[in-house]
């Protein structure tokens, strides 16, 4: 073996030896529970190691000792590939094709394996023939180093898998776009038709081996995948067959489906493909009664799924135009989509998908594409049902089963696409309703609800026929947690229909409240979500109802846990801000007083409040500040109910903060809401900016806390121009204290590291 000089000028000087015992010891740290510290040091020398120049020739030395430890002939075979892609230049011209019959040898003393050595080799060799035009024929130079004596062949079709995917993938190979195509078409176009023959071969030697088998066709789906296997040539193939031939195959079946996958998407340019198409459908159909034969496998069917999906998708504008010859795919991806199985359902979705794209553009199609909708339609609600009690699913399970169930909620979307909205609610409903009649389980109930919530976003909010049937049987529905929660959002997905039919809102606002009332967690949420959303999108025909909210909250609304809270109060927010402006502050002002009314008791109880004791404080403030969110001002004009309040309300504060201004939270929430406070009453705010002022001065340099300055700092934007002496007193005073503090701050910690320093 002749070894490139300048790759080897030491090759068997001390210094390589060197090098090869500190590499052994460098990877023999990985192999130990080594520390971080020696970790790293061993990645470093390892990673220099690489792309030092002698790496070429100590890695060759590596490969060929048979007594170096696996991890280390690997990792040579791994550097040669990582080198041929980024160091090549440290190979001089001349030396190239030692450089090759270096690596040609290497691959020939590991045909029998490991195969993570004849991939690293096989990459490596892609590479160099990348990068390599004298190389002209590299591909006959693998047939036929390796293409003659059976025990090789496999490394051959390795290559011949690698070589198509290097080409296209690895753009870290320094080339340019021309030189690249030239490449592309000396490596693979010119020997795609030898590629194709070699295979064919291989595919019936005699005595030719399940693994042969098996590597031919993954190369023959690698150059497809490429696009340097024309689809024609293959019809002249006898590969073709071989691949559903080979279906029937346990061990060649997945590598089957994916080449015949493969051919099938390579033939989407479906005016070039006909004859192919022709040859493929056929085929394809033929396996559908394998559905049925082969139900109990499901390894067997989800291949079967995938042909018939890849088909289906493919070929979707022939299924709709000729679907006297094409619907049997239609029906076995049907078949597919009712398999118990659900990792093997959603496999036929994105069929269902784009079919229904294609079908809602058009004006007319077979009655059979409604059929098949409706059966998928069906069966999708099938798969929603929980399974029975007895046998519930846990943890992990759980959680896929509840993600599922909205990927399914998609396509049952593209079901009512094809089949008009109406006529899907309408055989839900009559499947609850059948469900309710004969006392089914809850589970009977719950899954058409659900479908009823995933379609809910399609609904007319003028239908007149469905949804009013819907609406009447939500209150009867079987008090189930489960079929109460699905219940509770279908509203919440209803509201816009209901605010043109406001005559159904005090039924379901009873359903919603009712919900309240549940131990399960999920279905106070989901209330407390319902209760928003219809608040928001029916305002105007809920304002009657503000007082009933009001005592609803004050009864089951205290029991509730705070983020329930909220969205009530975001709830009667929206139904104030549908008011006329002065009841609307009348309401607001009511609601404001009992919240602060809990603050003040707090605040001026001569009892010291606990971080637990102002833990409802900061809730109340919050519940005030979504609220003032979403009503935001009543215009420059005051109404009469706030007119006086402005001063009242800012001395719960000032007490406040004149005793607690040290906690944080309090502060957050304290200030959040002044700040809203001062959009709120505006010019009110004038005669206490003073005031204000002091106290965020104070607050301030009590407790560094920047929300304290934000709030001076809007207040100085607000009345920055006035005149009044007194204000500009507190703006200097609270200019210099804080100044003080912050230099004060600055001289402890460094400024990154203060709250809202950054
Ligand atoms: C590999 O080692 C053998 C001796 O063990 C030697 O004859 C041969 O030339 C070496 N090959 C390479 C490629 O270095
Ligand atoms: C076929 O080849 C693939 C990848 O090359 C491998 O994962 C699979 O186990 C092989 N199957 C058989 C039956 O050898
Ligand atoms: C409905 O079924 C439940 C349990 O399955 C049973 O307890 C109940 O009595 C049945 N009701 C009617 C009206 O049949
Ligand atoms: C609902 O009906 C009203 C009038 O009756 C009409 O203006 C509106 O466009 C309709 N909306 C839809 C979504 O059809
Ligand atoms: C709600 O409770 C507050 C005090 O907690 C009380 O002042 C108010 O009158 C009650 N409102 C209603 C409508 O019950």
């Amino acid at each position: 073996m002749i070894i490139p000089e300048r790759v080897t000028r030491d090759c068997f000087s001390i210094s390589t030896m060197t090098d090869m015992q500190r590499l052994l010891a460098a990877l023999d740290v990985f192999a130990r529970t080594p520390d971080k510290a020696s970790l790293d040091e061993a990645n470093s020398w390892l990673q220099d190691f690489q792309h030092s120049p002698d790496a070429w020739s100590t890695c060759n030395l590596l490969l060929n000792s048979s007594d170096a430890p696996p991890a280390a002939r690997l990792f040579a075979a791994q550097t040669f590939r990582t080198k041929v892609t980024y160091d090549l230049s440290q190979v001089d011209p001349p030396n190239l094709p030692t450089l090759r019959d270096t690596l040609l040898a290497a691959l020939q003393k590991y045909t029998a394996g490991p195969r993570t050595i004849i991939v690293q080799l096989s990459l490596a060799l892609a590479g160099l023939a990348m990068q390599f035009p004298a190389w002209e024929n590299a591909v006959q130079t693998m047939i036929n180093t390796f293409g003659v004596n059976p025990a090789t062949v496999p490394v051959l079709l390795q290559f011949l898998t690698l070589l198509p995917e290097e080409v296209h993938t690895n753009s870290k190979i320094p080339m340019t776009d021309y030189e690249w195509r030239d490449r592309v078409t000396k490596l693979l176009t010119e020997n795609s038709k030898q590629v194709l023959d070699l295979l064919s071969m291989y595919m019936q030697a005699p005595g030719v081996t399940i693994d042969v088998q098996n590597e031919s066709f993954h190369c023959l789906r690698s150059w497809l995948m490429s696009g340097e296997v024309g689809t024609m040539e293959l019809t002249e193939s006898p590969l073709l067959g071989f691949a559903f031939e080979a279906l029937a195959s346990e061990k060649l079946f997945d590598a089957a489906v994916d080449v015949i996958c493969e051919l099938i998407h390579e033939t989407q340019e479906i005016d070039d493909n006909m004859p192919i198409i022709e040859l493929l459908v056929p085929r394809v159909i033929a396996l559908r009664p394998l559905l049925a034969s082969r139900g109990d496998d499901p390894d067997s069917i989800r291949g079967y799924a995938r042909i018939f999906a890849e088909a289906g998708e493919t070929y979707r504008m022939l299924i709709i135009q000729h679907p006297e010859t094409f619907f049997p795919i239609v029906e076995a991806i049907g078949e597919c989509s009712a398999y118990p199985d659900l990792d093997i359902v959603p496999i036929t979705f994105p069929f269902w998908d784009r079919l229904a794209q294609v079908i809602g553009k058009k004006t007319s199609v077979s009655p059979l594409f409604q059929q098949a909708y409706r059966s998928v339609m069906l069966v999708i609600i099938n798969h929603l049902k929980f399974p029975p009690d007895s046998t519930p699913l846990l943890g992990q399970e759980a959680d896929d089963f509840r993600g599922f169930r909205h990927v399914m909620g998609d396509t049952l979307k593209d079901c009512c696409e094809v089949l008009e909205t109406e006529s899907c609610l309408l055989t839900t409903y009559g499947m609850i309703a059948d469900a309710l009649s004969r006392n089914l389980s809850w589970q009977e109930v719950e899954a058409p609800l659900f479908a009823l919530r995933s379609i809910g976003g399609r609904v007319d909010p003028n239908d007149s026929v469905a949804v009013p049937k819907i609406m009447d049987l939500i209150p009867s529905l079987p008090d189930h947690p489960r079929v109460r929660y699905a219940a509770i959002l279908i509203i919440s997905r209803y509201t816009e229909w209901l605010n043109k039919h406001p005559a159904y809102i005090p039924a379901q606002l009873q359903y919603i409240s009712a919900g309240f009332e549940a131990t399960d967690r999920e279905v106070v949420a989901a209330a407390g979500q319902a209760l928003k959303y219809l608040c928001q999108d029916c305002k105007e025909h809920l304002v009657d109802v503000l007082p009933t909210l009001h005592t609803f909250l004050n009864t089951t609304g205290s029991r509730l846990c705070q983020d329930d809270k909220i969205q009530i109060y975001e709830a009667i927010a929206f139904v104030i801000s549908a008011m006329p402006m002065d009841k609307a502050a009348e309401s607001l002002r009511t609601f404001a007083l009992d919240l602060l009314a809990y603050v003040h008791k707090v605040a001026s109880s001569s009892h010291v409040a606990s971080e637990s004791d102002l833990g409802p404080v900061c809730d109340a403030l919050e519940s005030l500040e979504v609220m003032l969110n979403i009503i935001r001002s009543f215009g420059e004009q005051l109404p009469a109910a706030c007119q006086n309040t402005c001063k009242d309300i800012w001395d719960i504060f000032d007490l406040l903060l004149s005793k607690y201004c040290k906690d944080e939270n309090t502060a957050e929430r304290a200030c959040r809401v002044l700040r809203f406070g001062l959009g709120l009453f505006d010019e009110a705010v004038l005669p206490i900016a003073a005031s204000v002022i002091a106290r965020m001065s104070f607050s301030f340099e009590a407790s560094g806390f920047s929300s304290y300055l934000w709030i001076g700092g809007k207040i100085i934007a607000q009345f920055g121009d006035s005149e009044d002496m007194e204000l500009r007193g507190a703006f200097k005073e609270l200019y210099e204290r804080s100044t003080q503090k912050v230099v004060e701050l600055l001289s402890i910690e460094s400024a990154h590291r203060i709250p809202g320093g950054k």
